[in-house]
C-alpha cells in the first residue's frame, strides 16, 4: 500500500506547474480508437488512470508509444475483444471504450466500469444514447452487451448532464448514418476537448460546451491531434493550498476561465488572489469570511473540488455551509478531519456544516477516493505534526507527481510502501 506521509506547517513558495486534464485525457485515449490511422496527443498526465486506459489499448491491438507527455496511438490492427473485467473495472473511463467499440464495430461487449465509490454511479443515461442511435443492450451479471446493424443518427434528451453519457453518445454517434442530437448535453471543457479532438480526426461535431451537441455521422476517421486542457481540478487543489499555505504560490499553464466558480468564492472568501492570463497567484489569508457551496455541473462549483475545498473552510472564521448535488457518498472524508480535529457536521446525506477556525493535528487517515485523498493532503499541509495518508494509490490515480510538485515549492512530503 502506499501512504503520503506530510509534516505541517512549511509555507508554499515558488511555481506549480499544472498537469493535463485527468478528465479529458481519459475519454481522449478511447477516442483514438475510432480513428483507422495515427493520432497523437500531447500534454498527457503521468497518472496510473492513464496506465489502466494503455494496458486496454494495447490489450485491443493498438500500437502505443508514450514519449514524455505525448501518446501516439496506432488503431489500425485493433481486435474487437472483450475486455476483462479485471482491467475495466480499475476505473470509470474505461467505459468510454464501450461506445468507441460501438460507434466503430457496432457491437461491444463489456463490464460495469470501476472508479471511485462516491456514489451508485449508474450508466443509464449512457446506453439511453446508445438506445436512441438504434442499438441494442443486453445487461447479465454485471456484463453488457451492446450492438446494432447499423448505428443511425438520433435524437436524446440526458435526464442529467451527465459528462460521461455525453461523451459516450459523441462517441458512438460519429460514425454513425446520419445526425445524432444530445440534448440537456454536460457543458465541462473536457467535452469540448474531445469534440475538437473527434472533429480533427474528421468527425462533424457543434456545440460541444453547450447544453445541444450536433453530430453529423462520418465515415472514416483518420490521422488527429490534440493537445490535453490543463487539469481544473488539479488547478483547483493547488489553489486551496495556496490559500492554505501559500507565500505568493504562483499557479501556472491554467485556463482561468475554467475555474471562475473556484476563483470567486475564493474572492468572497477574502482570499488573497491575482489572476492573470494563464497563471496567478495566491497567499495564505487570515481571517477568511465563511461561505455556502452547492455543487453543480459547469460552468458550477464543480463536485471535484468539494472535499478539498472543505479543508479550507475549516480555517474560516464562522460558519460555513456545503450542498453536494451530484453524489450520494462524497462525504467520506469527514470523519477524517473530524479526528484531525475539524468541526464538521454531516447534516444529512447532502450537507455539511463548517465551523472554524480550528488547528488540525496530524495523525494516521485514510484516503477513501481519489479528492476525499486531496482533501486529506491539504489538511496535512496545515496539521500540526505529521499526518499519514494510508491507501493514497487513490490520490495517484490523478494527480501527476502530486509529492514531486509539493516538495519543490517547500511541503515536506513523501511516498512511503507499506
Ligand atoms: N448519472 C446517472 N446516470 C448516468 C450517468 C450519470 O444517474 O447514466 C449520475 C451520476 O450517478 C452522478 C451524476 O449523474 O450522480 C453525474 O455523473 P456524470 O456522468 O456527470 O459523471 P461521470 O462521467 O461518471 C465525470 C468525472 C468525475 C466527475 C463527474 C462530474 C471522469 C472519468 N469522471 O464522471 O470525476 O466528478 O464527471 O463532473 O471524467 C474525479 O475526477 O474525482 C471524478 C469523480
Amino acid at each position: 500500500m502506499k501512504q503520503i506521509e506530510i509534516e505541517g506547517g512549511h509555507l508554499l513558495e515558488g511555481t506549480i506547474n499544472i498537469s493535463g486534464a485527468k478528465n479529458s485525457a481519459v475519454a481522449l485515449v478511447p477516442a483514438a480508437l475510432l480513428s483507422d490511422d495515427v493520432v497523437v496527443i500531447n500534454n498527457i498526465p503521468n497518472i496510473s488512470d492513464i496506465d489502466a486506459l494503455n494496458e486496454i489499448l494495447v490489450y485491443l491491438g493498438a500500437e502505443v508509444v508514450r514519449e514524455n507527455d505525448t501518446i501516439k496511438i496506432n488503431s489500425k490492427n485493433i481486435v474487437n475483444r472483450e475486455i476483462p473485467e479485471s482491467i475495466s473495472k480499475k476505473l470509470r473511463a474505461s467505459y468510454y471504450f464501450m461506445s468507441a467499440l460501438l460507434g466503430k464495430y457496432k457491437r461491444v461487449e463489456m463490464f460495469f466500469p470501476g472508479g471511485c465509490s462516491i456514489g451508485a454511479r449508474p450508466i443509464d443515461q449512457t446506453l439511453k444514447g446508445f438506445k436512441a442511435l438504434g442499438a441494442t443492450v443486453i445487461e447479465e451479471d454485471n456484463k453488457f452487451t451492446i450492438f446494432a446493424d447499423k448505428l443511425i443518427g438520433g435524437h436524446v434528451y440526458l435526464d442529467m448532464p451527465s459528462v460521461g453519457a455525453t461523451i459516450n453518445t459523441m462517441l458512438a454517434a460519429v460514425k454513425a448514418e446520419g445526425e445524432t442530437i444530445i440534448e440537456n448535453a454536460a457543458k465541462e471543457p473536457e467535452i469540448v476537448n474531445v469534440a475538437i479532438f473527434l472533429n480533427n480526426m474528421g468527425a462533424k461535431i457543434t456545440g460541444a460546451g453547450t447544453s445541444e451537441i450536433r453530430i453529423v455521422g462520418t465515415d472514416k476517421l483518420g490521422k488527429g491531434f490534440t493537445e490535453v486542457i490543463p487539469d481544473r481540478i488539479e488547478a483547483g487543489t493547488y489553489i486551496i493550498a495556496g490559500a492554505l499555505m501559500g507565500n505568493n504560490l504562483k499557479i501556472n499553464n491554467i485556463i482561468p476561465e475554467h475555474l471562475d466558480s473556484l476563483i470567486h468564492k475564493l474572492k468572497e472568501m477574502g482570499v488573497k488572489i491575482e489572476v492573470f492570463k494563464n497563471h496567478l497567484f495566491v497567499s495564505k489569508t487570515p481571517n477568511m469570511k465563511p461561505v455556502n457551496i452547492k455543487t453543480i455541473g459547469y460552468p458550477g462549483f464543480p463536485t471535484d473540488l468539494q472535499q478539498p475545498l472543505t479543508t479550507l473552510l475549516t480555517q474560516c472564521s464562522g460558519t460555513s455551509y456545503l450542498e453536494e448535488t451530484i453524489y450520494e457518498n462524497r462525504f467520506q472524508n469527514i470523519s477524517f478531519l473530524r479526528n484531525m480535529g475539524a468541526k464538521i457536521d454531516q447534516l444529512d446525506m447532502r450537507h455539511i456544516k463548517i465551523n472554524g477556525p480550528v488547528n488540525l493535528l496530524g495523525m494516521t487517515v485514510e484516503a477513501t477516493d481519489l479528492r476525499a485523498g486531496a482533501c486529506l493532503v491539504l489538511a496535512g499541509l496545515i496539521a500540526e505534526g505529521t499526518t499519514y495518508i494510508n491507501k493514497s494509490e487513490h490520490v495517484l490515480r490523478g494527480y501527476e507527481n502530486i509529492v514531486e510538485k509539493l516538495n519543490e515549492v517547500g511541503a515536506k512530503i513523501r511516498i512511503n510502501e507499506i
